[in-house]
Formats: structure tokens, C-alpha cells, sequence
């Protein structure tokens, strides 16, 4: 079964072709990144019409990738929220009106669920039950998955997300948008052990988070030391990767032991952070925890993840009319 993946819920405009939810026939994302990098944030209009712009030729290039015309396509996956509506508006209603024109079956797929399944197009994706964490711009929340589309959620963060935490630490540094990957660079050259930033929520006997006291705690850091020599900025920020990726470990190892589980999965554009990524998996080697993170290229938001979790959609009967709406929140 070939499904038709689309994404637009926030920067970035991407199609896809996948074979059976597991196998990328072609993964096309046109990013944003560069035209929002010069406000420090997405900029919710202009990601709109500049989805509006792309998303035709971006589903042209996915099937010419995957080597096949919509004749082929046997279903249409689009996310639906959680997203900036006028972006997901864009990608969703083209997908509705293929769709309808084509009477082709429409998934409207939860982007953090989609997260999750990036881990299915894995060689070796974890085996059920495991624990799932979707980190990225705008969500850090820890998820038990006992099977196919059975995602409970066990807590989220009270305030930012942990990549919103980096984009704010490198801004008030003085580093480029997205933070992340700037961040990362940076702290290579630091050491995490040298300037001590808190670790929030860890005595809590919960799998929640909080991550505005230690951005708090790097402003502090930075106005009370003006003097930035010696190297002083990649040991902030290395002391302040190391603070996220200590509180991220350890509430993941406490949920997989609460719920008996031997594999963790991380998804998402913070789980491209390859210092998070050993650090955890080195931690729970030592408690026989396996985990599982996706490549590069599916980190980030991409489609092909959409049509991963849209293919389980379709073939469970759970799909969408033309009546039905995007949404900018997941209520739990
Ligand atoms: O999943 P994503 O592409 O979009 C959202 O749905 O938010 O995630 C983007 C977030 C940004 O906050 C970015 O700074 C963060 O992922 N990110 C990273 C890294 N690469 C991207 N955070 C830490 N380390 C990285 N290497
Ligand atoms: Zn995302």
C-alpha cells in the first residue's frame, strides 16, 4: 500500500512516498529555516504563504522520486495538528481536495504521534512496549507505547519546550536560529562540568518538566559574568546541554522502569543532538535499556513519518471527510 505523506505544520513544507508504513520510496522537505532565521522565530504568516508556494511542486518531486504518478497512490496521509493553523491549513486542505478528487481514503494525522512512528521506518525499530519521548521546537513529552497507534501520554513539560530552551539560551549568546545545532557546536569545545546549571523537577516523584528556571539561571549566569574569554560561552553552553540531557535521561530511564519497558525511543529535532543521544543511550546501557532515535533526516519534521502513522490510520478505518478540521493543540 503506497501512501502520499504531507507536512506543513510549522517552518517546514515536506511530501513523501512510503510503502506499507515502513518503507521510504521518497522523503522531499523544502525548509524555511533560512527566511525565519533573520526574526530568531518562525513567522506564522510568512510560513503560510510560503507553504502555499511550495507544496505543489514538493508533492511532485515525492512521487517523481518514488518513481510514481497518483494513479499508484492508494491513500493520502496530511498532518492535522498540532501545528500554527494557517500553516496546517495549507498542507491539509491540498491533501483534502486530492483526496476528494482522486476518492482516495484521508488520515489526518497528530504530529507527535508521526514523531513517534519515524521510529517504525528505523531497520531495527523498537519492539512494543516502549517509552517514547518527542522533543522538538514546541513539545518535550514522554510517551508510554504499548502497540500500533496506543500512545498514553506520562507528562510534558509545565513551561518551554527543550528545544524552544536551546533557541532562547543561543539567542541571549548571540548564536544563530535554530539553537540546537548551534549550541551543540559550541559545547563540544566546553566542559559540562564546569559551570553548574539546576537540574528543575528531578526530586518530583512525576514524569513532567520545566525548563523556563534554567533558562532563568543561564540569563543570570550571563549577566552576572560579562567577561566571555577563556572559552566561557561553549562552557555555558555545554554546562546547559548537559543540564537538559541530564533531566531528559533521567525522567526517560524512571518511566522505563515504572512501565517495564526495555527500549526507549527518542524522535523529534532535539533527538539530532548525537551528545543527547550517547549520553542516554550510554545510561541505560547500563540498566539493559536499548534506544532507538532516527536518522538525521527524519528528526526533524518531514513527511514520510506522516504517511508512517497515516498508513497505520488507513488501514484501521480512522479517516478523515471534508468536514473535518485542523487544530492547533492536542487536548489530552
Ligand atoms: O521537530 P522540529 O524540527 O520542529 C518542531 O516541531 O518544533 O524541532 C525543532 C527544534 C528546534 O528547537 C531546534 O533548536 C531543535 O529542534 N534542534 C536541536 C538540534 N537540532 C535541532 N536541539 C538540540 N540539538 C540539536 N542538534
Ligand atoms: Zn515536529
Amino acid at each position: 500500500m503506497l501512501i502520499l505523506g504531507i507536512e506543513s505544520s510549522c517552518d517546514e513544507t515536506a511530501a513523501a512516498v512510503v510503502e506499507d508504513g515502513v518503507r521510504i520510496r521518497s522523503s522531499v522537505v523544502a525548509s524555511q529555516v533560512s527566511t525565519h532565521a533573520i526574526y530568531g522565530g518562525v513567522v506564522p504568516e510568512l510560513a503560510s504563504r510560503m507553504h502555499l508556494e511550495v507544496i505543489d511542486p514538493i508533492v511532485v518531486q515525492a512521487l517523481a522520486q518514488a518513481g510514481v504518478s497518483l494513479d499508484d497512490i492508494d491513500g493520502i496521509a496530511a498532518t492535522r495538528g498540532p501545528g500554527l493553523i494557517g500553516a496546517l491549513l495549507v498542507g491539509f486542505s491540498y491533501a483534502k481536495a486530492l483526496a476528494w478528487a482522486r476518492n482516495l481514503p484521508l488520515a489526518g494525522v497528530n504530529h507527535l504521534e508521526a514523531h513517534i512512528c519515524s521510529l517504525q521506518l528505523l531497520d531495527n525499530p523498537p519492539r512494543f512496549p516502549f517509552i517514547s519521548l518527542v522533543v522538538s521546537g514546541g513539545h518535550t513529552n514522554i510517551y508510554h507505547v504499548k502497540g500500533p497507534g496506543a500512545f498514553t501520554l506520562m507528562g510534558q513539560t509545565r513551561d518551554d519546550a527543550a528545544g524552544e530552551a536551546f533557541d532562547k539560551v543561543a539567542k541571549m549568546m548571540g548564536l544563530s536560529y535554530p539553537g540546537g545545532p548551534a549550541i551543540e557546536a559550541l559545547a563540544k569545545k566546553g566542559d559540562p562540568e564546569k559551570i553548574k546549571f539546576p537540574r528543575s523537577m528531578l526530586g518530583k516523584d512525576n514524569f513532567d518538566f520545566s525548563f523556563s528556571g534554567l533558562k532563568s539561571a543561564v540569563a543570570r549566569h550571563l549577566h552576572e559574568n560579562p567577561d566571555m574569554s577563556e572559552n566561557r560561552p561553549a562552557h555555558v553552553a555545554a554546562g546547559f546541554q548537559m543540564a537538559v540531557i541530564d533531566v531528559l535521561s533521567t525522567k526517560l530511564l524512571a518511566a522505563a522502569r515504572d512501565r517495564n519497558c526495555s527500549s526507549i525511543g527518542i524522535a523529534g529535532g532535539v533527538s539530532a543532538n548525537r551528545t543527547f543521544v550517547n549520553t542516554l543511550s550510554e545510561r541505560a546501557g547500563q540498566h539493559q535499556i536499548k534506544v532507538f532515535y532516527p536518522p538525521l533526516s527524519l528528526c526533524g519534521d518531514n513527511a514520510a513519518m506522516i504517511a508512517a502513522r497515516g498508513w497505520e490510520m488507513i488501514r484501521d478505518n480512522q479517516v478523515c471527510g471534508l468536514g473535518d478540521d485542523v487544530y492547533s493543540r492536542v487536548k489530552f
